[in-house]
């Protein structure tokens, strides 16, 4: 408990743990990463940026980054902890929109499917209804950061979230989580949101907020966002990233709940074929997603650039990233270094305790350049120090 609170001592740390995700890089990795593979003032380039890790971890490291993040909970979170709103008109904004839950009906409530009465007592759902109307996440930090706030709480253990008793990392299927509830007579608690929201942003803010400028977050698909970066971003040294894993995550259905809140569908949705799953759960279209992604990245590293990706080690994935990693740095070394399963993998985090071959990190170099022996010196990093503290 003591090196808990140590290791949150500071306004970054606090904010490095915003917004409970699937599949994250613990801090204390990404940051050694991007010490050891991009120099002081380098630019690092992360195209699967989840909930921003490697971006703030470049921004704690003092190095620029980029990262962009085709899922809008995922983006939010890594945009907002770079640089939070001011303390004080955050807190403005969560009274103002308390005060429009006022102004939603009954009838509002009862449009909705039966999950969100047994997820949200009617005070914390009138909240959350004015959130969606009213917030501009999208567009106003301070509108972001409450919404990030919002959402980070969403759902978890009763009586520390807005919701009945649910996992913080990932939303339930609707008809599984009633069933749950029902059993066990588990009614949603009765609390007063804009109270639990204030209690965390204490917490969140009480060493400040962290102000990193030099680094962004892009909301979008990397196959059409970075073709736009050639013509104004300066070029990386470092390309550090962890694609998607094939049929392990569905990041659209696993996040419904927090993506209704930012405007989407009250019924859960696997994303169809066009949108993010058919890119990672079929070989094939995954295989040209992350060859195209990786194709784009290339042409905007620097010719002695390092390439640095975490990935999943079972054969499918593994083989789909590094035939696809080949094809596009022909040129460059690549050493695999396995990270065993110890301590949690990034999906352990997540409820996924089925034994697995951990995850492999594939490092490219220009031949000669930086060794297999430095590389091999990260595996201290193995244990997930960082999706402990968030969970
Ligand atoms: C393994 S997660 C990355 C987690 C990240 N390393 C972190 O620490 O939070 C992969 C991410 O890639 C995103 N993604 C998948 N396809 C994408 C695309 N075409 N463009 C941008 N992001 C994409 C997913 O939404 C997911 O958040």
């Amino acid at each position: 408990m003591s090196s808990r609170r140590g290791a949150l001592s500071t306004a970054e740390a606090r904010w490095a743990g915003l917004g409970p995700y699937y599949a994250m890089f613990p801090m204390d990795f990404a940051r050694a990463v991007v010490a050891e593979y991009c120099p002081p003032n380098g630019r690092v380039l992360d195209p699967f940026a989840g909930r921003g890790t490697a971006v703030f971890a470049a921004a704690r490291e003092g190095r620029d980054a980029v990262g962009v993040e085709i899922n809008p909970v995922g983006w939010l979170y890594g945009r907002v902890k770079l640089k939070p709103a001011s303390e004080p008109r955050v807190r403005s904004r969560l009274r103002e929109v308390g005060l429009l839950a006022h102004d939603v009906s009954r009838g509002q409530l009862h449009e909705l499917p039966e999950f969100f009465r047994w997820c949200f007592g009617p005070g914390v759902l009138r909240f959350l209804l004015a959130c969606r109307q009213h917030l501009q996440w999208e567009s106003s930090l301070v509108d972001g950061t409450l919404m990030a706030l919002v959402l980070n709480d969403l759902h978890g253990n009763l009586g520390r979230a807005l919701s009945n008793q649910m996992r913080q990392t990932r939303s339930l299927a609707p008809e599984y989580s009633v069933r749950w509830w029902a059993e066990r007579g588990m009614r949603p608690p009765d609390l007063d949101p804009v109270a639990l929201i204030e209690q965390k942003i204490s917490w969140r803010y009480a060493k400040g907020p962290p102000s990193f400028t030099r680094q962004r977050m892009i909301l979008g698909n990397s196959v059409d966002v970075l073709p736009r970066l050639r013509r104004s971003a300066a070029r990386f040294d470092l390309l550090f990233t962890s694609p998607p894993y094939i049929g392990v995550a569905d990041y659209h259905y696993d996040q419904w709940l927090r993506l209704w809140l930012l405007g989407g569908s009250p019924v859960p949705h696997h994303a169809n074929d066009d949108t993010m799953r058919g890119d990672f759960a079929h070989r094939e279209k995954f295989r040209s997603m992350i060859a195209r992604v990786f194709t784009e990245a290339a042409r905007l590293l620097k010719p002695d650039g390092v390439v640095y990706v975490r990935t999943d080690a079972r054969p499918t994935t593994l083989a789909a990233t590094r035939e696809a990693l080949e094809s596009v740095f022909p040129e460059m070394t690549m050493h695999a270094v396995r990270r065993p399963f110890e301590g949690r993998t990034q999906t352990h985090l997540f409820g996924d305790r089925e034994a697995k071959p951990g995850e492999i990190d594939l490092v490219l170099t220009q031949t000669q350049s930086r060794g297999v022996g430095r590389i091999r010196a990260d595996q201290r990093f193995v244990g997930n120090r960082q999706a402990r503290l968030a969970a």
